[in-house]
């Protein structure tokens, strides 16, 4: 029997895969349980989607774990998310090295609890030597702070003469993101049916594609990401340009190889 993951071709995986990982307070109270019972079981989602990522040669994950809006819940799970999120951290260093996984981090860091800095801090610097796959983890993040902030900072060095305004382009901009190391994501995935992009990477997600599933979080594995992986690779990527020229572009480098 083939498999699922027989299907996905390893030469046109998304070099930048982003994901919502959304549902896990209902997947939770779905069973009956508290919210954070479902988060608690988000995270081995979490370690799986990594670990395919990583076997199947993808370049950069980016992981939604805790936006800007989510510090309007309630205090309970709040608290209980910074001490999984601090935990969890601790704990995956070593699995996180043996797989060269390096880790990095977008979002407003001095919202966070010192208790949870230092395990990120720790987990960043013990990885930072890594080589393979790249882990963004996408916390106490929105785009529209991201976006506020690099206009700031662009305003800043304009102030001091640093940057010419006539100069700024879309290159400029993308320097001031907390994203500028990385290619733009081609390939976002929601889980939990919700369609909606909440604040996620606004500016960097133009041209990817979205992939929105019922699944929710807790549920997610790598044969779920397989199948969103297979799903993209099916579909024609216009760029505003014709289907006839995307497909004569394909033709001519198809010859050339
Ligand atoms: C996603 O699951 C995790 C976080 C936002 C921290 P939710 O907690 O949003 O779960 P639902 O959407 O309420 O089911
Ligand atoms: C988005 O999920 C944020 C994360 C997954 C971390 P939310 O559950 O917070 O988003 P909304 O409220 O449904 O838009
Ligand atoms: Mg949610």
């Amino acid at each position: 029997m083939t498999q699922l993951i027989d299907q996905v071709d390893t030469s046109r995986l998304p070099s930048h895969i982003a994901i919502i990982m959304d549902g896990n307070g209902r997947w939770a109270e779905e069973k009956g349980q508290e919210r954070l019972y479902g988060h608690f079981h988000g995270v081995e989602s979490v370690r799986n989607i990594v670990e395919g990522c990583a076997e199947l040669g993808v370049g950069y994950l980016t992981l939604y774990a805790f936006s800007t809006e989510n510090w309007d819940r309630p205090r309970l799970e709040v608290d209980g998310l910074m001490t999984l999120l601090a935990d969890t951290l601790r704990k995956e260093v070593p699995i996180l090295n043996k797989n060269n996984i390096k880790l990095h981090v977008i979002g407003d860091m001095e919202m966070l609890p010192p208790f949870a800095i230092n395990a990120l801090q720790e987990a960043l610097d013990m990885t930072s030597h890594n080589t393979g796959l790249n882990l963004i983890m996408a916390l106490s993040y929105s785009s529209r702070w991201e976006l506020v902030n690099a206009v700031k900072k662009i305003g800043i060095d304009v102030a001091a003469g640093k940057i010419n305004p006539l100069d700024i382009n879309q290159d400029t901009l993308q320097q001031y993101l907390t994203t500028s190391q990385f290619p733009d994501p081609e390939l976002m995935i929601r889980t939990s049916g919700e369609f909606r992009i909440s604040n996620f990477l606004l500016y960097q997600l133009a041209y990817a594609e979205l992939y929105f599933t019922n699944t929710r979080w807790p549920d997610f594995r790598k044969e779920n990401l397989y199948e969103a992986i297979i799903d993209f690779q099916n579909r024609e990527r216009r760029f505003g340009k014709t289907g006839s020229q995307i497909q004569q572009t394909e033709a001519v480098e198809t010859v050339a190889l």
